[in-house]
């Protein structure tokens, strides 16, 4: 599959089988976060791979009761290592980063099969307790990783001509 066909086809999975997620198939997903960039290539993210079934459920309760993410063979939770820092552009450097890799996790996952959901509506403090992730650790986003349970959803999306200008902001 070449990359555009997964950008085009890919679409958020909400619910999933029980099979689990091969080891290797796993560990592609996460070398996929692991060779995306990031600023001045500093890596300050963490992926916990959550596969113990209570404590999915427990991060399933933190993301506002989103119960699919319990029932997902694995969850990857993405957490920036370094919160202060700050991009010369104004934007925090940890956000930027870890979002990037998820993006490329979440492509990669497609490509083989496995179907992914970005979660964002989570409770960051309740989460962090969970997983004895450190203070000074961000959560940035959560994903649940396993065979789509579902048929792909249809792209909703805006045209180019009301996202895109030219030389100037219109
Ligand atoms: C930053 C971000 C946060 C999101 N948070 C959630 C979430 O908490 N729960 C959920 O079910 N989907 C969440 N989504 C998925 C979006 O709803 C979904 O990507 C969007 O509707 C487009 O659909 P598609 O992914 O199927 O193309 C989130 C997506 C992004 C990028």
């Amino acid at each position: 599959m070449d990359v555009s066909t997964a950008i085009s086809q890919r679409s958020s999975v909400r619910a999933y089988k029980t099979t689990d997620v091969e080891e290797d198939q796993l560990k592609k997903v996460l070398e996929a976060a692991r060779l995306s960039p990031s600023a001045s290539n500093r890596q300050e993210w963490k992926f916990i791979v959550v596969k113990n079934k209570e404590t999915k459920k427990k991060l399933a309760k933190a993301a506002f009761g989103q119960s699919f993410i319990g029932e997902a063979p694995v969850v990857i939770v993405a957490c920036g290592t370094e919160s202060k820092s700050v991009m010369g552009c104004g934007q925090p450097t940890h956000t930027v980063d870890v979002s990037i890799a998820c993006a490329y996790m979440i492509l990669q996952a497609y490509e083989i099969g496995l179907g992914t959901c970005w979660i964002g509506a989570f409770k960051e403090d309740e989460t962090k307790k969970i997983l004895n992730i450190p203070e000074h650790v961000r959560v940035v986003a959560m994903t649940p990783l396993g065979y789509p349970d579902e048929p792909s959803s249809k792209k909703s999306r805006k045209r180019l001509d009301q996202i895109v200008c030219f030389e100037k902001y219109e």
